[in-house]
């Protein structure tokens, strides 16, 4: 404790095993200033007193004292000894200056209208079945991921001096071109295709490039909190329109907003309810953009997981006006922690977004994007969809089946075929965050259909997760899911 200038006391933490003695003087010295408990303007004893009533040798806190000097801290006076300096400004009263917000951090917390908060769900830590955040991890082929990344590390010294326009990694740029057309029917060449660090990038920023302040865009309600919340943030107001057994109803958005700036969909698997968009709709939908000159987002996050028949081609490839910007996500097809998507723009878009993109982050490029173009390329990507495929193919099954056996007169699991997660709507009388609190205590994670509503009612109902749960998981589970929903 300092009492004054001539009565000089300071206690001093003990010095841990791992620190140098110069470097515990130094801190301690250092952070008894900035807490004000050396005041500015005390004088401090001589480096031979000092030394001897903490025993220390002098050479030491010569030089602690030197270098507190040099660091403005202390500042000696010829003949009078040092003193703590009189600008040191305290953590303490740093604080008491500080009560008022900054200007700027007021304006941009003010205008930062809040969107709906992407965290919230009940979230069991350990894996518990219906989770729906991963697809099978256990069935990655990790080993050969492994060989792949291995062989491109070798190669590093190439890599890095690889050129990147902006857009991605060429190759892999290619093989998605070719991957997309193949099998998603889009049409689209290498040079419109862009890497993102997923779909949720890509949202991001088609949000603040097509999207000025104020502008109107439609959103499937329900629908994925993810986009009204990249969209909301450009400033655009969101335009809730009713999902029917065909997806999104462009009669009720040409009537809540016929001049809308564009629309979000997931024509593949409706987030959340999963149903399929089917020609009719898609025409629909293309004919409002080709009149009105809006854009239409086709989000085929998880088209790839369809389990009756084969997958529809994206609109992206029936479109004849450059009305459809095409974005996927790799981050449910292989793994989550691998953020890679891309987008597929109308060529005269492409160098305006690349400009974009690269404001907040100037080269797209990554050592995943080579290891990804070597898994496609070697035909791995082909063959783990396949065998995916059939595995959640199963694993449905198993979950409608244990369903109809548990489930019956409580919740419904609907018929659609595809994605890693479906919906269920409640037969009984709960709402969906009751069923959703109900199960979280029995150990059964689930979300609740409401989480996704901009303005429609509770359509009462759960998402249940099951590409990540074997067929024996998903049976133990149920009987505790329909004792949570009795
Ligand atoms: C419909 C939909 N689109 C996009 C995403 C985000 O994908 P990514 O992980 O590539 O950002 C998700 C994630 O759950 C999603 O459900």
């Amino acid at each position: 404790m300092v009492k004054a200038a001539g009565t000089f006391e300071l206690s001093l933490n003990q010095r841990p095993r791992n620190q140098t003695l110069t470097n515990w003087l130094y801190s301690e010295l250092r952070v008894a200033i900035l807490h004000g408990r050396l005041k500015a303007g005390v004088r401090l004893p001589a480096s031979r007193e000092f030394a001897r009533r903490h025993g220390l040798s002098r050479g030491t806190v010569v030089r602690v004292f030197e270098r507190l000097q040099d660091e403005g801290y202390l500042s000696p006076r010829v003949g009078q000894g040092t003193w703590v300096n009189a600008q040191v400004v305290t953590e303490a009263s740093a604080r008491k200056s500080s009560v008022k917000v900054p200007e700027y951090i007021r304006r941009s917390v003010a205008a930062y209208r809040k969107p709906r908060p992407f965290i919230g769900w009940i979230k069991l830590n350990n894996g518990a079945p219906f989770g729906m955040r991963d697809p099978a991890l256990s069935e990655f082929p990790t080993q050969l991921w492994g060989r792949l990344a291995a062989k491109r590390a070798r190669a590093f010294r190439w890599w890095l001096r690889e050129a990147d326009d902006g857009r991605g990694y060429q190759p892999l740029r290619a093989a998605i071109a070719q991957y997309l057309g193949s099998s998603r029917g889009v049409r689209c060449t290498a040079d419109q295709v862009l890497m993102v660090s997923g779909v949720q990038q890509a949202l991001d920023l088609l949000g603040r490039l097509l999207l000025a302040p104020g502008d109107r865009v439609w959103m499937e309600d329900p629908g994925y909190f993810g986009a009204s919340m990249a969209f909301q943030r450009a400033g655009a107001q969101i335009i809730a329109v009713p999902v029917d057994e065909h997806g999104l109803s462009v009669s009720a958005g040409m009537q809540l907003c016929p001049k809308a700036r564009g629309v979000f969909l997931t024509p593949a698997h409706q987030y959340p309810l999963g149903m399929t968009m089917p020609l009719g709709r898609r025409m629909e939908v293309l004919e409002w953009a080709a009149r009105t000159g809006a854009f239409v987002i086709e989000d085929d996050y998880d088209s790839e997981y369809r389990f009756c028949g084969p997958s529809i081609p994206a609109m992206q490839g029936i479109d004849r006006n450059g009305s459809v910007i095409f974005i996927g996500t790799f981050t449910k097809l292989l793994f989550p922690s691998l953020r890679l998507g891309y987008v597929v723009l109308p060529s005269a878009l492409v160098d305006t977004f690349v400009s974009f993109r690269q404001c907040a982050d100037l080269r797209a490029l990554s050592l995943d994007q080579a290891i990804l173009c070597d898994f496609i390329d070697g035909g791995h990507f082909g063959r783990h969809l396949r065998r995916m495929r059939d595995l959640y193919a199963t694993r449905l099954e198993a979950l409608k089946e244990g369903g109809r056996r548990y489930l019956n007169g409580l919740l419904d699991i609907s018929e659609a075929a595809a994605g890693l997660y479906t919906a269920a709507l409640l037969r009984n009388r709960m709402s969906s965050r009751q069923a959703e609190a109900a199960a979280a205590a029995r150990n059964i994670e689930t979300r609740a259909l409401d989480r996704f509503t901009l303005q429609r009612s509770d359509p009462r109902g759960l998402l249940l997760g099951f590409a990540a749960f074997d067929e024996k998981a998903i049976l133990q589970a149920l009987p505790r899911l329909a004792e949570a929903l009795s």
